[in-house]
């Protein structure tokens, strides 16, 4: 972005490479530094603060300025879908103007986990399924069978390939004496199968093919974005095809000696397995997928979240970005981070939450370098996010709070002072404390930049998108 300074007759252009978050009481920048080692950053405060507003406002310029692909994960209020259109709150646009920004729509993606029952939004989108094998892996976790889990466990190597429910009984008739254990985990099986969660009855589909654009017909329209994709500040990330290296070659070669399909190497057309390679990297995770084609998918839970495979869920999704990110190809060749947004993120992990989900959060919390992973978490109540997750947030931003015992934690897990904590309690509407555990760089308005690990105090700055405001449906 470039920052420009009050005086009209200095007006110095000074373009930055950090993420700039609020205008402290100084009338400076106060930015997040960009690093390789993605960092956790909460969004704290009550209800209606500006948590939402501030969060929305990293996560356009982390697309924009960045060029990094996020996905949001946990979006319980529809309040996403306004995202894909420019902001234009006139006061707002004035503020972004200033700085020299510009309104800019989210290229977002509606998705929406199939479930039988689920009751389809008004505007386009795509659904999901789990691919059943993954379903299979996860089973101990998704039927929740207590005693019998055991037995599901220690057979699961056995059925991991079955391709249907009556293969799957077979085996496990097999394997375990006892049938009234037989007959547990399969009548719950049936009740999930039932649910249509997986590809193997559900009529969403488990992976899309990038390599087939018809697939990305189904997305809500992001109006001006052709308009803008013309003025992308940043180069836009490549995707689909790329120059194949010696190594893919040789990828291919093993590929096509283990599937016998070719025993002569000198025969092979390169062209041809060029397209062989692409068409078998091609099939993603929906949530991958739309991320491989430079859109920011939202993951709508509103439906889901009462449903008591949330969790599992939620599990499945977390897992299979985290597998991406140090499995895929594509994603590891080009050192592509991820971004996980994560609205209300006490329903995942929490302090009181004993669900395998939590740690998967904590995992990506614990590991961001290697695994090229941020998250911005949201929450009114920051008492009750997972105690490891806490002390792993590199970036706090604190809106009002009554309840001093939260000012209190916020205090000892950021190591501030006393009066710090009084700040906290004493904030006006919509003003931001920022504390962090590294550091913040700061650009003054006659554009000197200091870093500065200080708490900053301040007001946010707006989304490029639309935000949704109050009692909008
Ligand atoms: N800095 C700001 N300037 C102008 N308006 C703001 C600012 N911060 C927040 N708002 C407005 O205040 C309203 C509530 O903000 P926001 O959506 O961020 O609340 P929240 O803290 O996420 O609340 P909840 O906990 O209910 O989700 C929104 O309509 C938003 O547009
Ligand atoms: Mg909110």
């Amino acid at each position: 972005m470039s920052f420009i300074y009050d005086e009209p007759e200095k007006i110095k252009k000074i373009y930055i490479k950090e993420l700039p978050v609020l205008i402290n009481e100084s009338n400076e920048l106060v930015c997040i530094p960009h690093s390789p080692d993605k960092p956790v950053i909460g969004v704290v405060g009550q209800r209606s603060s500006g948590k939402s507003f501030l969060a929305h406002g990293i996560i356009d310029r982390i697309y924009w300025y960045w060029g990094e692909p996020l996905i949001s994960m946990n979006d319980l209020t529809h309040e996403s879908y306004i995202w894909s259109t420019r902001n234009k709150m006139k006061a707002q646009v004035k503020i972004l103007e200033k700085y020299g920004e510009k309104p800019m729509p989210l290229p977002i993606a509606y998705i929406y986990p199939y479930f039988k029952g689920f009751k389809p939004p008004e505007h386009e989108y795509i659904s999901m399924s789990i691919p059943f094998e993954d379903f299979l892996k996860n089973s101990p976790y998704f039927l929740r069978l207590k005693q019998s889990e055991k037995y599901l466990d220690l057979n699961l190597r056995y059925i991991i390939d079955c391709k249907t429910p009556e293969e799957i009984q077979d085996i496990l008739l097999d394997k375990i004496k006892n049938r009234s254990i037989v007959n547990t985990i399969m009548a719950s099986m049936y009740r999930y199968l039932n649910q249509e969660i997986t590809d193997f009855n559900s009529p969403a589909p488990a992976y899309l093919d990038i390599s087939n654009t018809s697939d990305f017909d189904a997305m809500s329209d992001f109006e001006g974005m052709q308009y803008d994709l013309k003025e992308h500040p940043v180069s836009k990330r490549e995707y689909g095809p790329v120059k194949m290296t010696e190594e893919e070659k040789e990828f291919i070669y093993s590929e096509f000696k283990d599937n016998k399909i070719i025993r002569d190497f000198s025969s092979v057309d390169f062209d041809k397995t060029k397209s062989y390679y692409w068409l078998y990297r091609s099939r993603y995770n929906p949530l991958l997928a739309l991320v491989r084609q430079n859109l920011v998918p939202v993951i709508n839970t509103e439906q889901l979240l009462s449903k008591p495979y949330f969790h599992p869920y939620m599990y499945y999704l977390l897992d299979t970005i985290i597998h991406n990110q140090s499995r895929d190809y594509y994603f590891e060749s080009h050192k592509i981070p991820i971004w996980i947004h994560l609205e209300e993120v006490t329903r995942i992990a929490s302090t009181q939450l004993k669900e395998k989900t939590s740690q998967k959060l904590i995992e990506i919390a614990q590991t961001g370098r290697p695994l090229r992973m941020g998250m911005i978490y949201v929450t009114q109540d920051y008492n009750k996010v997972d105690t490891i997750m806490r002390s792993q947030t590199t970036y706090l931003f604190t809106f009002r709070f009554k309840d001093k015992s939260q000012a209190s934690q916020i205090k000892s897990d950021m190591g501030l002072a006393e009066y710090e904590e009084d700040e906290i309690l004493h904030l006006k509407k919509h003003q931001v404390f920022a504390s962090t555990t590294d550091h913040f760089v700061i650009y003054s308005p006659d554009g000197t930049r200091y870093t500065t690990d200080k708490s900053q105090k301040g007001r946010s700055l707006p989304p490029l998108s639309q935000h949704k405001s109050p009692g909008a449906g």
